[in-house]
């Protein structure tokens, strides 16, 4: 018998500011995703913005900015559950109920936790601490069995494989323990100026870093100036993370692999070699900026749509929360 099409779940930060890498690593397979979940669920998780200090207009806009970004990439609403975090209050009320078999203990052995708040660990918000019981929350509450996400995440969907199975063990099987699905290709796409640190609007430089929204005349430029080596070969190679990167970057482009574009440009320096990643870039990112400043502006389009899939994601999520709420020993 074939294997049964997986439950797919995955969560993406509302800002306008995705990179290359973004879309190459998460948003990419989202849409390949759509197709082989049954379902697959996107949301936009904005409960998990409220972490750290934020504004509440300027939510509301990166909210509808990452809507419009995902749709202009290819998420189709009618073969996937797209939606707003917030808008399913099944999500707070399910964190608060997982909290019951997470330790205080397991939280503070996240990673992404000790470095988000450094030595400023009385100041961070209690919300912060408790950002992998939401995540766990999040894909659980849909019994999802795969998880893609980005390599930094390894930690926090082991956390909610635990929690499942701990909820399990104290009140009966009733959640799905999830898959982690890191993605292969493109997993890592590197800054440009410094291709030994991942590309991100956070952590990396200005220059390096080239957004889904860029015009071609930022891309032509971030990719021209982007840093090589004193060599002269298109070879992917240890010694050489800021050709590597570009190659990597091309063969996403041209849906072909690494050895393709060694090939291809055996022989060929490094100035046209740029040109040729440039335009595979802005062949990629193109069609997406056009398509966003089109869905962009019709925030009342984007709220429907968001709407419209809240509704399917609650109708899911309140079955699972009803079996939780039962074997808690709540009344229904
Ligand atoms: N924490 C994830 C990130 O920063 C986003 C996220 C929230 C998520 N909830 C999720 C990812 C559930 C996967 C599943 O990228």
């Amino acid at each position: 018998m074939a294997d049964p099409r997986p439950i797919i779940f995955s969560g993406i930060q509302p800002t306008g500011r995705k990179h290359l890498g973004n879309f190459i690593g998460a948003i990419r397979q989202y849409v390949e995703g759509q197709d082989r979940g049954d379902p697959a669920l996107y949301c936009v998780v904005d409960l998990h913005s409220i972490s750290v200090p934020y504004d509440p207009a300027d939510l509301r806009e990166r909210v509808l900015d990452t809507a419009a970004i995902l749709l202009a990439a290819g998420l189709d609403p009618e073969r996937c559950i797209f939606f707003r975090q917030s808008d399913v209050r099944e999500h707070t009320e399910l964190t608060w109920l997982l909290s019951a078999v997470t330790s205080h203990g397991d939280l503070d052995r996240m990673t992404q936790f000790k470095e988000k708040v450094g030595k400023a660990r009385e100041l961070a918000s209690a919300a912060l601490f408790y950002y992998p019981v939401l995540m766990a929350a999040d894909v659980l509450a849909y019994r999802a069995t795969e998880v893609p996400v980005g390599d930094d995440q390894r930690q926090h969907v082991e956390l909610m494989r635990e929690i499942a199975r701990r909820f399990n063990a104290r009140f009966g099987e009733t959640l799905v323990v999830p898959e982690l699905v890191v993605p292969e290709v493109g997993a890592r796409i590197m800054d440009l100026q410094e291709p030994e640190t991942k590309m991100s609007t956070t952590g990396g430089t200005e220059q390096g870093t080239v957004l889904v929204l860029d015009d071609e005349k930022a891309i032509r430029k971030k990719v021209g100036s982007a840093v090589t080596d004193s060599g002269h070969e298109v070879r992917a190679a240890a010694d050489k993370p800021g050709v590597t990167n570009l190659i990597d970057i091309l063969a996403v482009a041209r849906g072909t692999g690494r050895a393709e574009v060694e090939a291809d440009f055996d022989g060929v320096g490094y100035g046209d070699f740029k040109r040729a990643v440039a335009d595979g870039v802005v062949e990629l990112l193109g069609p997406v900026r056009e398509r966003y400043e089109e869905l962009r502006p019709d925030e009342a389009a984007l709220e429907a749509t968001l709407a419209a899939g809240a509704e399917k994601a609650r109708a899911i999520a309140a079955l699972t929360i009803a079996e939780v709420r039962a074997r808690m020993g709540f009344g229904c």
